[in-house]
């Protein structure tokens, strides 16, 4: 069956990915998009609760992949193979 990538269907069709060996705590996803990402204890970022993210943040995400300088940070289409 396919699925329209219109309305509700839109919802969390993209991922966002912290790779943590690559993390080097530089903080500037948290900055510019804190509705996707925190720091944990060690100062190193993750991705809040699953990573899936609603199509209104797919702006943010973009924004946060682009200013890590250690390009520790990956998105994901759903469907796209892992
Ligand atoms: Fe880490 Fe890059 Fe964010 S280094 S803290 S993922 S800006």
């Amino acid at each position: 069956m396919d699925i329209p990538m219109d309305g509700a269907a839109a919802l969390e069709s993209l991922r966002v990915r912290v790779n943590r060996e690559r993390c080097q705590g530089h903080a500037r996803c948290v900055a510019l998009a804190p509705e996707l990402f925190e720091l944990d204890a060690f100062g190193e970022a993750r991705e809040i609760a699953d990573g899936w993210i609603s199509s209104a943040l797919e702006g943010k995400a973009w924004l946060a992949k682009a200013n890590c300088p250690e390009l520790a940070i990956d998105i994901e289409r759903a469907g796209d193979s892992a």
